[in-house]
């Protein structure tokens, strides 16, 4: 019998609610295994950790905050070592501006470590270890008359209460630093602080312009990972996952559910979980009651199509609006032919100058500013449009720009009443 109650729960669920099926990302996850492991033998031979950051970026619904959810609950299943990393989330890049609010984030979760509260160190001692960040409130700006949490501080605390403990990072939404935080990412990176500290981020697919653009050198190899549609089995797998879960039993006529909306999602987690998500509310209605021979496969479609809209009508902002001819134009191009950015810059120009000049039409050409730069960095940032290096004939790396969803591609390319299997005009 169908679990109805959990089922209800599930189609209830926010569309960015950590993953309740996660599949896939294990060659992250082993990555992040070996710079722990990197940070443990550092530890042990008394050097500081140095260049083991990480960066995971891609569009909006990749599964980027879901990934450091994963590394977290692993490191608390003991997948990354006996010796537990100290996990830190981080929810915004905004806190690298400054020293004292990592600080302070980092203070505070050694606090709430399950480690730390059953060994002997008493609250005492940590207070004593560490006035500042311990004694009181840890409110940031709530500190009054003690000095600010530094890494200075992090460290004695660190070197008396954890010192065979190596402690990650985490940072979300790392695209909303600012130029304050060049001298955090790079101390961070560095390992300056002599902490062993492994710096992992999450954000937008223009994560890394962000970063390079605040004046921080290009990252070592090893630091950069895309994160993008799930495998088609992988995708499956979350649906059998789920059905499996929820105890929803395969009748006779039933489909292939886990390879439809595999296949209707592009396997792309944000959509593969609203598709789940809209199967889960056609199995909790009364007249079904969790049987998947009475499900109609074109209803959950319908649903799954309407949240999959809503999410791409969010990404487009007034700018996309306004520019909507432009805009489906360049997917079209780009679509059938990969561009590097010159390439597109050139491309965007082009239109630009054929569109015409009446100005009720400007839904055909830049926005008012003509800001060919901030409107591409809005794409990117919007993720509709990604960097992917990819190797070319000649095997040289190149920056490749494409839509990182193909389904987003047409719905745009739609939008401005392209037909998406014609060739665009020279
Ligand atoms: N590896 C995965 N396996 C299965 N489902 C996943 C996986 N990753 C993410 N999901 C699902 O996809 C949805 C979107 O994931 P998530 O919120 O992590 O994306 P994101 O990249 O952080 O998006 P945003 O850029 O909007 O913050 C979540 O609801 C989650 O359930
Ligand atoms: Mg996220």
């Amino acid at each position: 019998m169908a679990d109805i109650t959990e089922l209800t729960k599930f189609a209830r669920s926010k569309e960015r609610d950590a993953a309740l099926f996660f599949q896939g990302r294990e060659e992250f996850i082993t990555d992040i295994k070996y710079a722990i492991q990197n940070a443990q033998e550092n530890l042990r031979a008394g050097e500081s950790t140095t260049s083991e950051t990480r960066l995971f970026y891609g569009a909006p619904g990749a599964g980027k905050t879901s990934l450091l959810g994963e590394i977290a609950k692993r490191a608390e299943q003991g997948t990354f070592g006996a010796i537990r990393p100290i996990i830190v989330r981080v929810v915004s890049g905004k806190s690298l501006n400054s020293e004292e609010d990592v600080v302070l984030q980092i203070a505070e979760a050694i606090k709430k470590d399950a480690i730390f509260r059953t060994t002997s160190h008493s609250n005492a001692t940590l207070k004593a270890a560490f006035p500042t960040i311990f004694g009181g409130s840890l409110t940031k700006g709530q500190i009054q008359n003690s000095p600010k949490a530094t890494f200075l501080n992090l460290k004695q605390i660190i070197k008396d209460l954890s010192p065979s403990r190596t402690l990650l990072l985490c940072v979300d939404e790392i695209q909303n630093i600012g130029p304050d935080a060049k001298e955090m990412i790079d101390l961070l990176h560095q390992g300056n602080h002599t902490l062993p500290i492994i710096p992992v981020y999450a954000g937008l697919g223009n994560s890394l312009r962000v970063i390079m653009s605040h004046g921080i050198s290009r990252p070592a190899s090893g630091y950069i990972h895309t994160v993008s549609a799930l495998a088609v089995e992988e995708a499956q797998a979350a649906v059998n996952a789920m059905l499996t879960q929820f105890k929803v039993a395969r009748g006779k006529k039933t489909g292939d559910w886990p390879g439809v909306l595999a296949q209707r999602s592009d396997c792309w987690p944000q959509h593969l979980h609203n598709g789940m998500r809209a199967l889960a509310m056609e199995l909790i209605r009364p007249d079904i009651n969790g049987e998947l021979d009475r499900v109609d496969p074109n209803t959950v479609f319908a649903r799954e199509q309407n949240l999959r809209e809503q999410a791409y009508g969010w990404r487009l902002s007034q700018t996309f609006q306004q520019t909507q001819g432009l805009l489906s134009q360049i997917m079209h191009h780009i679509t059938v032919q990969p561009h590097n950015l010159a390439e597109l810059e050139s491309l965007v120009l082009r239109l630009d100058q054929k569109a015409p000049r009446d100005p009720t039409l400007r839904a055909f050409s830049l926005p008012e500013d003509r800001d060919l730069e901030k409107y591409i960095h809005e794409m990117m940032h919007q993720g509709l449009l990604q960097e992917f290096s990819e190797q070319d004939e000649a095997g040289r790396i190149t920056g490749t720009l494409r839509c990182p969803i193909p389904s987003l591609a047409t719905y745009i390319m739609r939008l401005g009443g392209i037909d998406p299997s014609k060739a665009p005009p020279k």
